[in-house]
């Protein structure tokens, strides 16, 4: 037998040479994963608290999704969009009555669905409402997050996801988040404005829910100037918050929806950007596309994951589980000085800690959590980002609570 400690520790020394140092992970090493839990090579077992930045809604290796992949993996993966295929028409049909569009438009990565908003948005800038070529504006949000690419980082205000990769995509102007009057003010100074470019709950942040009619707002002040409201749902969305989008919370629709993660269970890469007719007919073939865009594998389980959000009712779970989470951490909140609030929607919330922004204190305690059977991983700050597949049981979120509130106790 193995030294299982040393196969932790040859694990993380092996990534540690041989991977380019763009993250850094909690020290497990994860071999194994089902509904709710992951187990370490050691065999210790774990509840997940991150669910793979929110891709693993539908719980680790969930048998249906399995089935399809597998079953489409030994059938057809990839024809590209050079030929059509069998699949990818019903695909395309199945997202769009999902989620009330006329059209999509299917990717691989979150951030290459982001791209993918962008460039029809700014198209449809010029073509349909008149825009002058190259003077487009997409109004962000302060503090956003929608991914890592050139252009994405070029409207980031994280110093870190942004220094040293300039020059940057020009085209964006940041507005504070969750402040009407802002976007109000930016859409009335400037003709050229083609949309708003936001997440419905910041994520990354540190999950940043915004006021109650905020989101009604956006979507009718961006109706009154033309412009279009581009609801980035790749965290927020399939059931996340505790409906099917966080947009449902206040009853409106964007005029793009992005899509990523959940949207296959986390067994494969795929995306969406989703409008109706008037925005997606700007794009014309050879203008945008990629390899693996809509490949029958990725349709498949897409299709079959969507189902299981459906068949086992995970919104409504992941509503009445969050409410129970949230209560669970109040009462933490209240007996404990170390914690300052807590706040989210569904089951994506977020515990403040209470100490400078720059402590390690929400790493150590993830630290602890670790120790103690749950994993969970600090966002900006020392912000603890709370994220269950939204598989969990009633049962299993009190165990959950006590798990921290024991770490809690004894840190
Ligand atoms: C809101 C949002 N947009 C975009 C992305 C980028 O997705 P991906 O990492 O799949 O490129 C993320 C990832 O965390 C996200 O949370």
């Amino acid at each position: 037998m193995m030294d299982q400690t040393t196969a932790t520790q040859k694990a993380i020394s092996t990534e540690n040479k041989y991977g380019a140092h763009n993250y850094h992970p909690l020290p497990v090493v994860l071999a194994k994963g089902e509904g709710v839990y992951m187990w370490d090579v050691e065999g210790k077992k774990y509840y997940d608290f991150l669910s793979a930045y929110s891709a693993v809604n539908q719980g680790h290796c969930h048998p249906r999704i399995l089935q399809t992949l597998t079953e489409q993996a030994s059938t057809l993966t990839l024809t590209s969009r050079a030929f059509h295929n069998d699949i990818l028409g019903s695909f395309e049909k199945f997202l769009c009555e999902y989620f009330n569009f006329d059209k999509v438009l299917p990717m691989n990565t979150g951030a290459e669905g982001v791209e993918t908003a962008i460039k029809i948005a700014r198209k449809w800038g010029y073509e349909k409402k008149g825009i002058p070529e190259n003077e487009g504006i997409i109004l962000v949000a302060q503090n956003n997050f929608h991914g890592r690419t050139t252009t994405v980082i070029s409207f980031s205000n994280d110093d870190n996801a942004k220094k040293n990769f300039g020059p940057y995509t020009p085209g964006f102007i940041t507005i504070p988040y969750d402040d009407s009057q802002a976007l109000k003010d930016a859409l009335a100074s400037n003709p050229n404005i083609i949309g708003y470019l936001v997440e419905p709950i910041q994520g990354e942040a540190g999950v940043y829910v915004p006021s109650p009619g905020y989101l009604k707002e956006v979507a009718s002040l961006c109706k009154e100037h033309n412009a279009l409201f581009i609801a980035d749902e790749i965290q927020t969305g399939i059931a996340r918050t505790g409906k099917l989008l966080a947009c449902d919370h206040e009853q409106v629709k964007p005029d793009m929806l992005i899509l990523g993660k959940a949207i296959s269970g986390g067994f494969y890469p795929v995306s969406a950007v989703l409008a109706d007719d008037e925005v997606m007919e700007v794009i014309q073939p050879g203008q945008h596309g990629s390899t693996f865009g809509g490949n029958p594998l990725g349709a498949r389980v897409a299709m079959t994951a969507l189902q299981v959000i459906q068949d086992e009712k995970l919104a409504e779970n992941a509503d009445k589980m969050g409410e129970l989470f949230r209560n669970r951490m109040q009462d933490l909140v209240g007996k404990y000085d170390l914690l300052k609030l807590v706040r989210g929607k569904g089951l994506l919330n977020a515990v403040v800690i209470n100490d400078s922004e720059d402590s390690d204190t929400a790493w150590n305690i993830c630290l602890a959590l670790k120790e103690n059977g749950l994993l969970a991983k600090p966002t900006h700050g020392n912000i603890i980002r709370f994220a269950p597949p939204l598989v969990i049981t009633e049962e299993q979120i009190h165990e959950c609570c006590d798990i921290i509130q024991k770490t809690i106790a004894e840190f």
